[in-house]
């Protein structure tokens, strides 16, 4: 690790005397599209996310750290230009144009919708994208082996069926599931088929109160009190965004809320089985100076995260009247509701 911190460096300080050398001698020149420059000759990153909430930013920092750490500071030896759509699919087309206008040498994509956003306004500067559930779907790479075009980056895939193991452990009388999802998130919609299977699997009955926008959660989860036994969100941008809204009307119901990432256990739901965020975060970064150092984004295979842990809010336990098996408890990262981004 420590060797691979040293030749990136050193690549690095390769690359960027190159930068300069061309400079001086007027060769390249990848910006002489007369669009305003950022920052001298430094390669410029754009990120782009589709909002802030916890995971996301989590990513994000995630993401900033592991590039400083491997010598590329915002500031000295590169250029960050951070932009967050706010929740906004129409911002997202602003900022992925302004990327691409100003001919950025690399767009970090974070999340489904950025990364389809930024596919959609250049086909040749490199894209990275983080926490793509299901990259092929999305149709951002061909494969997960073989992107093939300028898109390569991390997958944050999980298994509903690995949550509701957990769930039918936590609570074991558990029949009828909601699943509460937005429609127009492909990231979600594979992870709902997922949660099917698994039902018609097991003798489960899955009722749905899809969404098309945060502001409907609250009453689709209303609609969901007195059908069922516990509710299941998939990856959802648009639910990670409103989690209040949700949490507060199945806590009062003492209905338990499964999720799909620990940001989400977090911000008020009840327990997951979900990857590390933060190595996810590290991994596109580590995926970007490849690129940045000239590896070809179309050959190198999306990466996933192994490390899959167990996540639990003991706050909610103890306000919708569940008592957590002790060897549950053993192996579980537990949050409270102190440790809620949303606070
Ligand atoms: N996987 C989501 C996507 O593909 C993005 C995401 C990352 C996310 N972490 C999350 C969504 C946590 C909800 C909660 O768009």
């Amino acid at each position: 690790m420590k060797k691979m911190t040293t030749k990136r460096q050193l690549a690095m300080f390769l690359a960027l005397m190159m930068t300069l050398l061309m400079a001086f001698t007027g060769c390249g020149g990848g910006d002489d599209d007369g669009a305003e420059d950022t920052d001298g000759d430094l390669p410029t990153i754009g990120i782009v996310s589709i909002s802030d909430h916890t995971s996301l930013v989590m990513i994000r920092d995630a993401i900033e750290e592991q590039l400083a750490a491997d010598g590329y500071i915002d500031g000295e030896t590169v250029t960050i230009d951070y932009q967050s759509a706010q929740g906004q699919a129409s911002n997202l087309k602003t900022i992925c144009q302004k990327f691409t206008s100003k001919n950025y040498d690399m767009i970090i994509a974070i999340a489904t919708p950025s990364a389809q956003m930024a596919l959609g306004e250049t086909t040749e500067i490199p894209i990275v994208f983080s926490a793509v559930t299901d990259p092929v779907s999305a149709e951002l790479v061909d494969s997960m082996e073989q992107p093939g075009g300028n898109v390569t980056g991390t997958s944050d895939a999980v298994s509903a069926s690995q949550i509701m193991d957990l769930a039918r452990k936590l609570t074991p009388d558990i029949k009828t599931i909601g699943a509460v999802y937005c429609t127009s998130e492909i990231n979600s919609l594979s992870v709902i088929e997922d949660l099917k299977v698994y039902a018609a699997e097991h003798d489960l009955t899955v009722v749905e109160a899809p969404i098309t926008t945060g502001s409907e959660l609250k009453d689709a989860a209303t609609s969901l009190v007195g059908k069922v036994d516990a509710v299941f969100s998939p990856i959802d941008n648009e639910v990670a965004n409103s989690m209040p809204a949700i949490t507060q009307v199945l806590d009062a119901a003492q209905i338990p809320f499964y999720v799909s990432a620990d940001s989400m256990v977090m911000d008020g739901g009840f327990a997951t089985y979900g990857i590390n965020y933060v190595a996810l975060g590290t991994e596109t970064a580590l995926m970007a100076e490849d690129i940045l150092e000239g590896t070809d984004p179309g050959t190198m295979p999306v990466r996933t995260i192994d490390d899959l842990q167990i996540y639990i809010n003991t706050d909610v336990a103890e306000r919708i009247g569940v008592e957590i098996p002790q060897d549950i408890l053993d192996q579980a990262t537990v949050f409270t509701d102190d440790n809620s981004g949303n606070n």
